[in-house]
């Protein structure tokens, strides 16, 4: 087991990172002190498969439970499920000293850690991830919240976890689209922070690949990337928890990327489908500006297509991503503020491009078949 410390000044917690880790869940709790008595917030398929698992573990450590089982899927990022669940706390008769365990992806997660930010103004709680994405990203670092009719995240917190563990083996049960939406924010971390990273996923792409033989993923790898990833991210968390600078770097390629996604309703590409192209994008802007030179673009190009992710967008309308941009909801003084690549390895954030740069680049995605 591979352990991370994310060190707040006031919450430092553990990101626990291993195979068949699972049945630890009691004990490891445990070692935190947390609330004894707890609810479990899943959605019934991981219920299904992993309930058991945590259920024998929890009561081998003396812990009072209850499950609660929410729908699967973005719908139910809303307020509408957040109250749902504080009605089935108040009835557990949850005071302020019990605690969540938010196990499922980044849904879950997001709509826990918002639970347990707001209910009786915070309790703690914990994240056991279960995707890709979910363990490199969104259960490490505290931002917590729902969605609204309006936008995506519109309402939120910072709140931290207790604890976070990642069981890379429940990787098994994610479909093979959605383990590699999570290899985009993989790929992400190498571009802003570690060109030997990068490097080492570019060689050893085939090594994380879900398998279309049938045979199971490179398990020993897939540990060794989620920790180098949760590595990095708490990195940036532990400079900037609450994102006034240095932490909006983790959005490389989001800004593009979540236009796109904006501009297809959220349908056509997974997240990090989306991602893939918008850092294909911030790259583009990049070289424009003369900051990123031609061979590290192409490095970009060829370790998305390495992991068969898409690397432009030719079918959307371009008014319907310009639009999209036009609300990014991490706009300052009206401008976009897009994270840019000064090389593999390093990134820097830019309030002031030129719209024409940015239509550019959005007219390459949109034309353009990037050749390596
Ligand atoms: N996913 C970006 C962040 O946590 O800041």
């Amino acid at each position: 087991m591979r352990v991370v410390k994310v060190n707040l000044k006031q919450d430092p917690y553990p990101v626990y990172i291993g195979e068949n880790i699972l049945p630890a869940f009691g004990e490891l709790l445990r070692k935190i002190d947390f609330p004894g008595y707890l609810a479990v917030i899943t959605h019934p398929g991981l219920k299904e498969l992993y309930g058991e698992t945590i259920e024998t573990s929890l009561k081998r450590n003396g812990f009072s439970y209850f499950t609660i089982q929410v729908p699967e899927g973005e719908n139910t990022k809303s307020l509408h499920q957040v109250e749902a669940l504080y009605q089935d706390l108040i009835s557990l008769k949850m005071g302020r000293d019990s605690g969540l365990v938010a196990f499922g992806g980044g849904v879950t997660g997001d709509l826990t850690g918002f639970v347990a930010a707001t209910y009786l103004r915070g309790i703690s709680y914990v994240q056991v991830p279960t995707t890709l994405l979910a363990q490199v990203d969104s259960s490490i670092g505290g931002k917590v919240g729902v969605d609204l009719p309006a936008g995506k995240n519109l309402v939120g917190a910072f709140w931290q976890p207790r604890m976070v563990l990642s069981e890379v083996s429940v990787l098994r049960s994610l479909p093979r689209r959605e383990l590699m939406s999570g290899i985009a924010e993989i790929i992400k971390y190498g571009i802003i922070a570690d060109d030997r990273f990068f490097e080492r996923l570019d060689k050893n792409m085939a090594r994380l690949l879900p398998p279309l033989d049938g045979k199971l993923p490179d398990f020993e790898f897939l540990e060794e990337v989620v920790e180098k990833c949760t590595r990095i991210k708490a990195d940036v968390v532990e400079k900037d928890e609450r994102e006034r600078d240095i932490r909006a770097i983790l959005n490389y390629g989001h800004t593009l990327g979540h236009a796109i996604e904006a501009a297809t309703d959220y349908k056509r590409y997974t997240h990090g489908e989306a991602i893939a192209i918008g850092m294909v994008g911030a790259a583009r802007i990049s070289t424009t500006l003369g900051l990123l030179g031609d061979e590290d673009f192409r490095r970009h190009i060829s370790i998305l297509k390495k992991a068969q992710l898409p690397v432009s967008c030719p079918s959307i309308e371009k008014g319907r991503i310009l639009n999209a941009l036009k609300l990014d909801k991490k706009r300052k003084e009206n401008k976009l503020r897009v994270v840019l690549a000064v090389k593999i390895g390093k990134v820097k954030i830019e309030g002031n491009i030129p719209d024409k740069v940015i239509e550019e680049a959005v007219d390459y995605l949109r034309v353009h078949k990037p050749q390596v």
